[in-house]
């Protein structure tokens, strides 16, 4: 995950830099850099791989000043070399940037600037920042006044920080949308700025945190905060404990809140590097799938728990839909207890977080000793199930620490989309056109799920009415029964109210018997192929009397008129669909156990890592 610092204070700038971004190390990066003023000039230090690399260039070219913004990068467009790392210097070498996130219109600005005649030095989109920025300051332009034109001329979500050496006495900082947090933090005669609390902690308790939409103007005196039309912010800054995990948590409240927050981020992460949006293409490298193993497979056998396993359930759809390869999807305590059809012409894909989970390894044990290919999704790096593994796709997701998992399903689900358009391109049945709508489509994704968090204060309305709630109903159908299973897992495990989750289709064969008006029914009626079946699902709850919460799609007066409460979701092409629907169903478990003050993070019998049968 992509992390930021800054300085401005009387010290040395640069080792305050550094150390902060080592702070942030843990989460993965693939390369690093700073960027100093010094001596009236911005000097830059940047390069590929390890902090250590960037370090050890420091240490033979010296950099110097009081002022300097630093940061660790995740690729996203353009490959993880020196010249793509950040700091991003302009033409005029007199503005510099760091950001995290994508600019989703970056293509149109790269041509609307180019045409305008700036030169890019590098395949990112961040590049088109600096150049704008310089651009709007021209000869009479203040940074503050370009910095906010930028700032409307940018989509998608991302956090932004730029300095510029015509006004060395300032930092800008910038959250747009929800790619991460921008946190200032107060030092005696000294100001900090980063994307994460832990990298300023060492320095200072007394933060203010920037909500989405707003900027600030960080001096060595303190910071003024304002709207992106230049409107005033009052807010008085607040302290933070000392205490490691409270710090981590930053703005939030539970790491299973941050963790949802957070999903923009990972899910950028999650298609940064693998996709190539102007070839229409996905690279999974480390996956070790040849041509000749994707046209010798006859089938894919998934295997998972918990959430995992409802992630497989996606999986299966996506895998047989786009590469027309027959999925079999396997709780992992069964299929290593059964007779499983398994042999060298099966890949097993075990998914797991944690990659320590004991059933799932015994159903990879399983797999390799009938002699199908190992494949494994995982989060944990180096875990057993990536070792065991012949390939893998790693989690883009940083460490997820709440026991519910969040952000670690929904990554999976765009790996498996990912993977199916894989599969599908080598066994050549894709032709190029369907290929790039379907990676086209990659693009909107972090956005789509930013949009449905930027609704939880609705979906915080909606838990308030169900705190008496003891048992749940959720439906889903078609790709979307998954999500059904995955809200009903979220809510029974954080907040102890017994949920189940149904294909919708199934209700008529014995659940309708439950419904009366104590048993809320969430059901998942976005506008898809399967949408009029879910409005005359609705319908029949509704005629017995059961509450309706329903997550739609955006503008859908029809469903607003029949539910108890709407959860919106930003209209999302229907195979990502999952990704997007899920996020409300997570924000509205978390609410539910939050409101009733329980132990959010660690519910009570659970385990984050599972790692005995
Ligand atoms: C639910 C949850 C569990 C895990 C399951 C598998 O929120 O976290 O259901 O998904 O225990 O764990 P991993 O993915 O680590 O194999």
């Amino acid at each position: 995950m992509c992390g930021i610092v800054g300085y401005i204070g009387p010290r040395d700038a640069t080792p305050i830099i550094l150390q902060g971004l080592k702070r942030l190390e843990y989460r993965g990066y693939d390369s690093a850099g700073v960027a100093v003023l010094q001596n009236g000039h911005i000097e830059v230090r940047r390069d590929a791989g390890k902090l250590s690399r960037l370090t050890k260039l420091v240490e033979e070219k010296p950099l110097s000043g009081h002022i300097g913004i630093g940061h660790t990068r995740w690729a996203t467009h353009g490959e993880p070399n020196a010249r793509n790392a950040h700091p991003h210097i302009g033409m005029t070498g007199e503005v510099v940037v760091v950001h995290n996130g994508i600019v989703e219109n970056f293509l149109e600005l790269r041509e609307e600037l180019a045409a305008e005649g700036a030169e890019f030095h590098s395949d990112t989109d961040t590049e088109t920042i600096v150049h704008l920025v310089e651009r709007l300051m021209g000869a009479q332009q203040g940074l503050e006044q370009a910095a906010m034109q930028t700032f409307h001329r940018l989509k998608g979500h991302q956090s932004v920080v730029l300095l510029s050496s015509r006004e060395p006495d300032k930092i800008v900082a910038a959250r747009l949308g929800n790619a991460g947090g921008v946190v200032i933090g107060f030092g005696e005669d000294e100001m900090f700025v980063a994307s994460d609390l832990p990298a300023i902690l060492e320095h200072t308790r007394e933060v203010v945190f920037l909500e989405n939409g707003e900027m600030a103007i960080v001096t060595r005196e303190g910071v003024r905060l304002q709207t992106l039309d230049g409107a005033p912010i009052e807010r008085a800054p607040q302290t933070v404990p000392w205490d490691p995990v409270a710090a981590e948590k930053g703005e939030y409240r539970h790491f299973m809140q941050k963790e949802i927050h957070e999903q923009v981020r990972s899910l950028t992460d999650t298609i940064a590097g693998r996709v190539d949006f102007e070839a229409g293409r996905v690279y999974l490298p480390q996956l070790n799938l040849t041509p000749e193993l994707a046209r010798r497979i006859k089938r894919i056998v998934i295997t998972a728990c918990g959430t995992a396993y409802h992630a497989g359930l996606v999986g299966k759809y996506l895998i047989e839909h786009i590469a027309r390869l027959p999925v079999e999807v396997d709780v992992a305590s069964e299929l290593r207890y059964r007779d499983p059809i398994i042999d060298e012409d099966t890949v097993l894909l075990a998914i797991s977080q944690s990659g320590e989970t004991a059933d799932t390894l015994a159903a990879m044990a399983e797999g390799r000793t009938r002699g199908a290919t190992l494949w494994a999704v995982v989060n944990v790096i180096g875990s057993q199930a990536m070792r065991v593994a012949d390939g893998y796709i790693s989690m883009q997701t940083g460490p997820e620490i709440g026991v519910a998992s969040t952000k670690a399903y929904t990554a999976p689900l765009v790996d498996l989309y990912m993977l199916a358009i894989l599969l599908a391109d080598l066994r050549g049945i894709l032709d190029e056109q369907e290929r790039r709508r379907l990676v086209a489509a990659l693009r909107l994704v972090p956005d789509l799920a930013g949009q449905a968090l930027e609704r939880e204060p609705e979906v915080e309305a909606a838990a308030r009415s169900l705190l008496e709630t003891k048992h749940c109903l959720y439906l889903g159908r078609g790709i979307n029964m998954p999500t059904a299973y995955e809200g009903a897992l979220k809510l029974k495990e954080i907040s102890y109210i017994h949920a189940e989750g149904y294909p919708a289709g199934e209700m008529k064969h014995g659940p309708i018997a439950l419904i009366d008006r104590d048993m809320p029914v969430v059901v998942i009626a976005t506008q898809d192929r399967w949408y009029e079946k879910m409005l005359s699902q609705i319908e029949q709850v509704k005629s017995r009397g059961g509450p309706v919460v329903a997550v739609a799609t955006e503008g859908d007066e029809m469903i607003a008129s029949l539910a108890d409460h709407v959860l919106w979701v930003p209209e999302t092409p229907w195979m990502l669909s999952p990704v997007v629907n899920v996020i409300p169903l997570q924000m509205l478990a978390y609410h539910i156990a939050a409101l009733l003050g329980l132990d959010v993070d660690q519910p009570r019998n659970l385990a984050k890592s599972v790692t005995v049968e």
